[in-house]
């Protein structure tokens, strides 16, 4: 510090960020953080407090805290810090939203609030807080997959809510159309909702039509998987976009191929999801077999023991065994993976694994599901070919991703109606490709 300021000039701002709790039982405790801000703090004009180590796996989560982790948790230890020194304290962490940071500015807890993945989701969020619009922000959902997790595969970070964000050349402002269409998209999740908004934007007629009584599809069920209820936060987003728009929502009604000729539209866009995939197993006895769906939904009553099968190495997996677990089952998790959650974000893998771990959950990988009988389920090695044998189950759950709902493409296939499909109905991914893809057509029509 003292070599920083020799060389550079009297109004040259130098601030330190330092981890306030390093989580790790080796790492910097809150006491000893505090020592050290403490005897730095006289050389500084400003401290930045977050938490976690990126040394250690438990601490790493901190680095960028998934949903799972409270908002605005660095907040107290932030305040603490404030009572023991003169320069203004700034705090991050899960401060997704301006009353939040309001909040923690107010209580007097710190001088400055950090906040990243907000502006990332809305970068138009001072403005709108400005304007008093709250309402109108796209909250950041903590969900880690399209910033932080595209930064770890080594690709441009974005946001699963705002595809635009770091494709601002191709997607930003948007040019109007040149000729307002008849826009019919078929499906209420997040691709159909998405594609609705932005077509709308760009001056379109748009009707969305959705076969349920809610708007959300799949998203609705992937709040329900334990500390996941801020995903939900993207359909609260989505909703809002849909009332601040133009567009016409129908819902309950089922789209087949006699409704679109019937309305005959300018143009088609199909976002009809898809469903739980059904593995191909040898069967031979009555052991209970229920999908992820079901278990979330509330629509089956599972045994004690329970074996999850878990295709994807997703959050589906992972979430429903940790349900299950929670509600007092003996649970054994198996992935097809080389380990569960294999494909998310390693932040909220970690977190999920660390849940499993506590509950006592065994997770055995490299595992496929061959097939069961009365209380036996038979796995193959997938490296080895050998089989694993898993004896004492009363219910199997499969999560094994998901296939396409083709009623509608099979339907036009034999029509001469042209339509987009988007998302999960062109191939079942995640919510991050079906937005992404909702605005990329959206923005050509
Ligand atoms: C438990 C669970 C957890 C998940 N967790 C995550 C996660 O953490 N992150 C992530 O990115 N993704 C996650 N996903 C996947 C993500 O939810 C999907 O990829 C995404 O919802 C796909 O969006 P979509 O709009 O293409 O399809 P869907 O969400 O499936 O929506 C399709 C909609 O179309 C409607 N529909 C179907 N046919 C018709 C018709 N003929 N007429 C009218 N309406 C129709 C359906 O009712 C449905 O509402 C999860 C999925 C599940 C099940
Ligand atoms: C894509 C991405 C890149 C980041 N890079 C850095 C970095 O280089 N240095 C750093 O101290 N923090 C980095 N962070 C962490 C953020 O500064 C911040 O502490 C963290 O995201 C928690 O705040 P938030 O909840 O407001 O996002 C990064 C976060 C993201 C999402
Ligand atoms: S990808 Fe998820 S965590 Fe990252 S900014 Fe967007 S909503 Fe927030």
């Amino acid at each position: 510090m003292q070599d920083i300021r020799s060389k550079t000039s009297e109004d040259f701002i130098m601030g330190l960020r330092i981890s306030g709790n390093e989580m790790d039982p080796e790492g910097l405790s809150e006491d000893e953080s505090l020592e050290a801000i403490e005897a730095l703090a006289g050389g500084l004009d400003y401290v930045n407090v977050i938490a976690g180590n990126s040394s250690s796996t438990g601490g790493a989560i901190h680095i960028v805290p998934p949903m799972t982790v409270k908002n605005a948790y660095m907040a107290p230890f932030a305040a603490k810090v404030r009572k023991r020194i003169r320069i203004p304290v700034f705090v991050a962490g899960r401060i997704n939203q301006p009353q939040e940071a309001e909040a923690v500015l107010s209580n007097g807890q710190a001088d400055v609030c950090g906040m990243t993945r907000a502006l990332i989701s809305d970068p138009e969020m001072p403005n709108k807080a400005m304007q008093g619009r709250v309402d109108d922000i796209r909250a950041c959902i903590g969900c880690n997959q399209a910033c932080i997790g595209h930064f770890q595969m080594g690709l441009p970070i974005s946001c699963i809510q705002n595809p635009q964000s770091g494709r601002e050349i191709v997607f930003k402002n948007l040019k109007p159309a040149s000729r307002s269409k008849r826009v019919m998209v078929v499906g209420g999740g997040p691709a159909g909702m998405k594609a609705a908004v932005t077509a709308a934007a760009r001056g379109h007629d748009v009707t969305l039509f959705e076969a349920q009584e809610r708007l959300g599809g799949q998203a609705l069920l992937a709040q329900l998987l334990p500390g996941r209820a801020e995903f939900g936060g993207l359909v609260t987003n989505l909703l809002r976009e849909l009332e601040l728009s133009q567009v016409q929502v129908r819902k309950g009604v089922r789209v087949d191929r006699q409704l679109i000729e019937q309305l005959d539209p300018d143009a088609v866009i199909v976002a009809t999801g898809a469903r739980p995939f059904e593995p191909d197993m040898v069967r031979d006895g009555e052991i209970q077999v229920v999908n992820a769906w079901q278990v979330l939904q509330g629509d089956v009553a599972v045994g004690s023991s329970v074996l999850v099968t878990d295709w994807r190495s997703d959050w589906i997996g992972i979430g429903v065994a940790e349900q299950l677990a929670r509600k007092g089952c003996s649970v054994r998790l198996a992935v097809n993976g080389r380990m569960a959650g294999e494909t998310i974000p390693s932040y909220v893998r970690d977190h999920s694994i660390a849940a499993l771990h506590r509950l006592g959950v065994p997770i055995i990988p490299y595992a496929r599901l061959y097939g069961c009988d009365t209380d036996t389920v038979y796995l193959q090695h997938t490296a080895s070919g050998e089989p694993m044998v898993i004896e004492g189950v009363d219910t199997l759950v499969l999560c094994h991703g998901h296939a396409p709902d083709m009623t509608l493409s099979e339907a036009l296939d034999a029509s001469s109606i042209h339509a987009y499909f988007i998302g999960d109905c062109l191939a079942p991914r995640t919510a991050e490709e079906a937005i992404y893809e909702a605005v990329k057509v959206a923005s050509t029509l």
